[in-house]
């Protein structure tokens, strides 16, 4: 373990930081396989060694749009997001600056004004559904994981949680289920899994593909 504290803290001198992408279908189980990891480092390693950065804070900026407009967006197609201011914070957290990061709201698909101070870690989690899709973003990544969840389970996730979390109609997310999130992760989101260095099936529940990504983080900042 001390040897792993010295590795930090010469990384450090050089912001050798590692970044970890996690990607998969919308509501594939993402966020729980990266928080998972998150809480057994930090259990180990101490609080202040890794964050997790979510791709739906670069949404694109929306203010000039209506709120009926809004509801329009195709937020599942990679020019939804602002993948280069992304590429530019994730930059800056690698050179040991802090970020201004957006924050974002799904109830009235904006923006929020207020941007939250992220600060550099040692390690980052970088989480989101059009993460592989960017060559900019995939130079980024130390290591590249795609949860693979059936379409079905992640449909019946998606409603439960964007009508008690998102503020949204059973229709209304099936209509965009429809529209768009289904005919994007066919066509930008499952292509962009053969860019993933793993590819885990059951997402946060799958504690071995955790205990070997936690053991090939250990090494990276090891070596
Ligand atoms: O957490 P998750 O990966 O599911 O978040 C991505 C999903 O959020 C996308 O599939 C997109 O359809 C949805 N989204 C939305 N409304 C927004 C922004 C994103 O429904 N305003
Ligand atoms: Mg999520």
């Amino acid at each position: 373990m001390r040897q792993i504290y010295r590795a930090y803290s010469m990384q450090n001198q050089d912001h050798n930081i590692v970044v970890i992408g996690i990607s998969g279908a919308s509501a594939s189980g993402k966020s729980l396989f990266s928080q998972t990891i998150v809480n057994d480092i930090r259990a180990e390693l101490g609080d202040s060694c890794i964050a997790v950065i979510n791709e739906d804070s670069y949404y694109k900026d929306q203010s000039h749009l209506t709120p009926e407009q809004r509801k329009l967006t195709n937020y599942d197609h990679p020019k939804s997001m602002d993948h280069d201011l992304l590429v530019s914070q994730l930059k800056l957290l690698k050179q040991g600056i802090s970020i201004e990061q957006p924050q974002y709201s799904y109830k009235v698909n904006n923006r929020l004004p207020e941007s939250k101070t992220v600060e550099p870690t040692k390690i980052i989690v970088l989480e989101g559904i059009l993460l592989f899709t960017d060559p900019a973003i995939r130079e980024q990544l130390d290591i590249s994981i795609f949860v693979d969840t059936p379409l079905d389970i992640c449909l019946a996730r998606r409603i439960q949680r964007d009508v008690k979390e998102r503020g949204r109609t059973l229709d209304s997310v099936l209509a965009q289920y429809n529209n768009t999130v289904r005919p994007m992760f066919l066509q930008f989101v499952e292509p962009s899994k053969q860019y993933a260095d793993v590819i885990v099936p059951r997402g946060g529940k799958n504690r071995i593909a955790i205990d070997i990504i936690n053991a090939k983080i250990r090494h990276l900042l090891a070596s």
